[in-house]
């Protein structure tokens, strides 16, 4: 029998734990699956002599930089950031190793240079799992998806967020306690700003938009707004109305078709909405393409053994590939379009007014929807003595005019105060 294939894995964490143990419990499927044992060389982290149960102790060691550049067959990242985990990969791709990384920070940063060098090296470049854990999709968008023109993607990318809006959407539960239960639970990016101040969802976002639309997105070029903001009233409104709330990541084409347009923020959807059943730590992507029409993706966003999977797939196929001396597709960014500005997005919107409640004021009010052009397709009042709340839901218009509309109504005095402006997505879904 040939000798067998060397992997060795920069990370032993929640995701490297997992993908190790996957690899061991799994030899002899993957030796006849692949054709060639896999052997894991070594593993590394920060500190070797803290307590990792299932994990080999005698794999471990604290020289990253030596282990990336023994030249293994496969090096997995599951190190997280950008340095060294940038550093380390550049190391195992001049010494011929190809990569499989769950790094979303490090590709959508520094996809596109990543990418020329193992094209120069003649070696692979796997991330399926940076992007929604378990799921399978970006090999899908790809590969499967690569004869067809997709147009919009919109999705819940984010375990960690999705978690904890779930719980605080139908158990009532607290911020701070749920996202401490997120980070018990593996979900969580070593810093958690990264999850709940969308910084995660728009390196997911922007790496999904790069593939979908044969365009260099890095995360820098994407809308960003996190869930921090989102409040137990923005929730018992959302839910008052028959909508949830959803960290959601959305990139789509513009309607001449020369632009992109890459967003994240919390929107609400309708509950009927197949994304509002997505909960906890689950993730959902939608992808529209002209001639497939709508495909949906769903399945575990986060978590080690979830996450395992997708690496552990990524290194069977590296491993085919080293035995017949070939390399998955190369980066597509042929395309070039330009990504455009979020003022150029279009969606429905709900805003919550506290206005004086006096006749006129809502002819005022429903006037300078009509001076910028936003077209109001519901409202709903209740008074509060001398005040009123007011509930307005638009039709779709571009953001840009919505934003000239909230900054109007903050400067007309009949309006107290403006307590809410949330996207709403899905609404014709
Ligand atoms: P983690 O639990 O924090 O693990 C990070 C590992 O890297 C630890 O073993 C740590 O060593 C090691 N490490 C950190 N700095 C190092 C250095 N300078 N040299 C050597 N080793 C170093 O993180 P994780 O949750 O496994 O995530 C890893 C990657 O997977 C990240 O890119 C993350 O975004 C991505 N990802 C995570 C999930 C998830 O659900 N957790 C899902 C998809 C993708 P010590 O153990 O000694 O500290
Ligand atoms: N922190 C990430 C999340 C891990 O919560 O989705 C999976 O990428």
């Amino acid at each position: 029998m040939s000798s067998p294939l060397t992997v060795a894995l920069l990370g032993g964490g929640t995701v490297g734990a997992s993908v190790a143990q996957l690899i061991s419990e799994s030899a002899d499927d993957l030796t006849a699956r692949i054709g060639r044992e896999l052997k894991l060389t070594g593993i590394a982290v920060r500190d070797a002599s803290k307590p990792r149960p299932g994990v080999d102790s005698k794999l471990l060691t604290e020289d990253a930089a030596g282990l990336a550049a023994s030249g293994a067959d496969i090096v997995i990242e599951v190190i997280g950031g950008i340095e060294p985990a940038k550093t380390l990969i550049e190391s195992a791709i001049a010494n011929g190793s190809s990569i499989v990384t769950a790094n979303k920070a490090l590709l959508a940063a520094h996809g596109a240079h990543l990418h020329k060098l193992a094209e120069e090296a003649g070696v692979d470049l796997y991330y399926e799992a940076a992007v929604a854990g378990a799921i399978p999709l970006l090999r899908p968008l790809r590969e499967s998806l690569a004869g067809d023109k997709v147009t919009k993607i919109l999705g819940i990318v984010n375990g960690t967020t999705n978690f904890i809006l779930s719980k605080m959407y139908n158990d009532g539960a607290d911020y701070s306690v749920v996202l401490k239960e997120a980070q018990d639970l593996g979900y969580a990016e070593a810093d958690p700003t990264a999850d709940v101040e969308g910084f995660d969802s728009a390196a997911k976002a922007a790496i999904l938009a790069g593939l979908a639309f044969h365009t260099n997105v890095t995360s820098d070029d994407v809308y960003r707004e996190g869930m921090t903001k989102v409040t137990a009233d923005d929730i018992a409104a959302a839910k008052s109305l028959g909508y949830v709330i959803k960290l959601l990541a959305i990139a789509e084409l513009t309607d001449d078709d020369k632009g992109v347009i890459v967003r994240v923020h919390p929107a609400m959807i309708p509950v009927t909405h197949p994304l509002a059943s997505v909960r906890d730590a689950f993730n959902a992507v939608f992808v529209e393409a002209d001639a497939a029409g709508q495909v949906m993706f769903y399945g575990r966003g986060a978590g080690g053994a979830p996450t395992a999977s997708s690496v552990v797939g990524d290194v069977v196929a590296a491993a085919r590939h080293r035995i017949t001396g070939s390399v998955g597709p190369a980066q597509s960014i042929y395309a070039d379009l330009e990504v455009r500005s979020i003022g150029e997005a279009k969606t429905s919107y709900y805003l919550n007014l506290k206005v004086s409640d006096e006749s006129g004021v809502l002819a005022a009010i429903s006037n300078e929807f009509a001076k910028h052009d936003v077209s109001i397709q519901a409202v709903r009042q209740d008074g509060e003595g001398d005040a009123a709340s007011l509930i307005i839901r638009t039709h779709e218009a571009p953001e840009s005019r919505l934003r000239a509309t909230v900054e109007a109504l903050e400067n007309m005095t009949a309006v107290r105060e403006v307590l809410g402006v949330m996207r709403v997505e899905g609404a014709g879904a």
